[in-house]
Order: C-alpha cells, then sequence, then structure tokens
C-alpha cells in the first residue's frame, strides 16, 4: 500500500494538510481527514473565499458552496448557496450519507441543515465587510476602465472580479489505498445572489474514482463547469496520463476553450492525486498557484506549472 498522501489548494491549503497527515497516518480513512483539513480553513476568518468571513455576494450575502466525494463507492454529496451555516463541506457529506440525492440548494440545503444539527450563524465578520465594500468599489472602476490586453496575456491583471476568490479543496489517499476529496468556498465575491460555482459541482469542482485518481479545481468556477474539469482530469488518468499531464491536459483544454469563444481565460488552477500516490498541479499563466503536500510527516508548500499562449 502507499503511503498516505494529502494535497491542498494554495497557502491556506498548509493549515489543511497539517490537520489531514496526522489523521492518514494513524490509520482514518481519506474522507475523514480531508473533511477535517479543510474544516479549518472553513473556521478561518481571515480566509476570505471559505466558510466563516467569506466575502459577501452582490447583495451583501455570504452564501457557500462545498461537494464532498469518496473514491471507493463513487458516494458524493454537494450543497450550493447555503446561507448561515459554517460547516457546509460537513453538510454536503450529510447530503452523501444521510439523502438519496447528491446535491441541495438554498433553503433546502439550509433546512437539512437546520434537520441535521447544524447552528446557523452570522457568517461576516467586520474584515469580510470591508473588503467587500472594497471589491463593489474596485469592480465599479474596473467596469468604467477600458480593458487592457498585453501580447501572449490570457489574465489580464484587475480583469476579474474574480481576482479575490479562491477555493480550498482538499485531496487525500488513505493507508487502505482508497481516495477522497473535499471542496469548499465562499465562491466568487459579488457574484449574483444564486450563483453556483463548479466548487458543489460533482464533475466540476471535485471528482474521486479509486481506479483512476482524484482531481480537483479552484478559479473561476463558470470556466471550469464549461469543461467539467476535475472529471476530465480523472478521465485523462484513466487513461494513463500521469496526474501532472493530465492537469496540464485541462489548462490547455480551458485555454482551447477561451481561444475558440473569443474570450480572455479566468484564472483556473487543478490538482490531482492517483492511487499510487503521485499528484501534480497546473494552472493558467499569471494565476501563481501554490499548493500543499502533506507526506512523510512533513507538510511542503510547492509551486504549480503555469501554462499560457506560447
Ligand atoms: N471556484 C469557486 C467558484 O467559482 O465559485
Amino acid at each position: 500500500m502507499p503511503d498516505p498522501l494529502v494535497i491542498a489548494t494554495w497557502k491556506f491549503g498548509e493549515k489543511a494538510v497539517a490537520t489531514a497527515l496526522p489523521m492518514l497516518q494513524a490509520g482514518k480513512p481519506a474522507l475523514d481527514a480531508a473533511l477535517a483539513g479543510a474544516q479549518t480553513v472553513e473556521d478561518d476568518p481571515e480566509v476570505d473565499s471559505v466558510g466563516f468571513g467569506g466575502i459577501p455576494n452582490a447583495q451583501g450575502v455570504v452564501q457557500l458552496d462545498a461537494c464532498v466525494m469518496e473514491g471507493k463507492r463513487l458516494d458524493c454529496g454537494g450543497v450550493a448557496g447555503v446561507e448561515h451555516v459554517k460547516h457546509v463541506a460537513a453538510l454536503a457529506r450529510r447530503v452523501m450519507e444521510k439523502t438519496d440525492h447528491v446535491l441541495l440548494v438554498g433553503l433546502g440545503a439550509q433546512q437539512f441543515a437546520v434537520q441535521q444539527g447544524f447552528p446557523l450563524e452570522p457568517l461576516v465578520t467586520p474584515e469580510s465587510l470591508r473588503k467587500w465594500d472594497e471589491a463593489r468599489k474596485k469592480q465599479k472602476a474596473r467596469s468604467s476602465a477600458p480593458m487592457k490586453r498585453r501580447k501572449g496575456d490570457l489574465v489580464p491583471p484587475g480583469t476579474f472580479p474574480s481576482d479575490s476568490h479562491d477555493t480550498v479543496t482538499v485531496l487525500a489517499l488513505d493507508r487502505s489505498g482508497s481516495l477522497a476529496g473535499v471542496c469548499t468556498t465562499s465562491g466568487l465575491a459579488l457574484k449574483l445572489p444564486g450563483r453556483v460555482g463548479d466548487s458543489p459541482l460533482i464533475g466540476s469542482g471535485l471528482y474521486v474514482d479509486d481506479t483512476a485518481g482524484a482531481a480537483g479545481a479552484t478559479g473561476v468556477g463558470e470556466e471550469i463547469i464549461r469543461i467539467h474539469a476535475s472529471a476530465f482530469i480523472v478521465e485523462a488518468m484513466r487513461a494513463g496520463k500521469s496526474p501532472q499531464e493530465a492537469c496540464e491536459a485541462a489548462v490547455q483544454l480551458a485555454i482551447a476553450v477561451a481561444l475558440r469563444r473569443g474570450k480572455h481565460l479566468a484564472r483556473v488552477a487543478f490538482l490531482a492525486l492517483d492511487p499510487k500516490g503521485r499528484f501534480g498541479a497546473a494552472c493558467t499563466k499569471g494565476t501563481a498557484f501554490p499548493f500543499a503536500v502533506g507526506r512523510k510527516g512533513k507538510v511542503e508548500l510547492l509551486e504549480a506549472k503555469e501554462l499560457g499562449l506560447e
């Protein structure tokens, strides 16, 4: 059996990995470890794109999205547009374990949370409201300024309101050789009320299958959904690509689709892990995507390969 291993998106992923790794080493299942890791980020008010303290939507309300998946039986669950529930990844797990459904949204998801004993609590903080106000002002200024684009630059800095958001996605491999993943976010700052990104959608923000591998996404959900990125990466691994090659193939696909649509490519980044414990990561040029890796008792921060128009 491979050594346990866990990877997670962004610098704040170090915190998730530091929580998950000892659990995996103690023999806990991959989903328990990935969920506990993701929850440390949901709880952290300084992370303004996940859980408590996430930047609100256009109406000043925090609406959270999350999903979970395990690779043995392809059990999965998700929740989208949930207000006043901090631990939405745990709620997604309850959808997986306690219902016959895969995805609950909005008020229905919130009512299910209450039935399951989750507390309803405020998710905004003075700091997240301050950032929300700042983001609104920037968005207004941006919409009145002409868009600048340098040659070969797919992601002009400051062009997308998404510059201020990122998702925590955690992928884990346990001692039994099984994979699981968790994805949780407050989504795009200033999103329209009811907007759903990739993070609660199985196949887009996350996909896990022990017979091929696990993949997760972060970045602008609309572009990730359009290419069904996580399922695409897992199927690429099934077809023989390494996790690194599969992530790069997904970024190349996102670039090709953006060109075909005559659009600027928004920032997207992908992580993948296979059942042998090999992992990979890639992102669009200009994104700078650090990710955390926990293995053999150590946590490191690595940089994903950036790909753009060459
Ligand atoms: N990737 C998170 C979102 O777009 O909402």
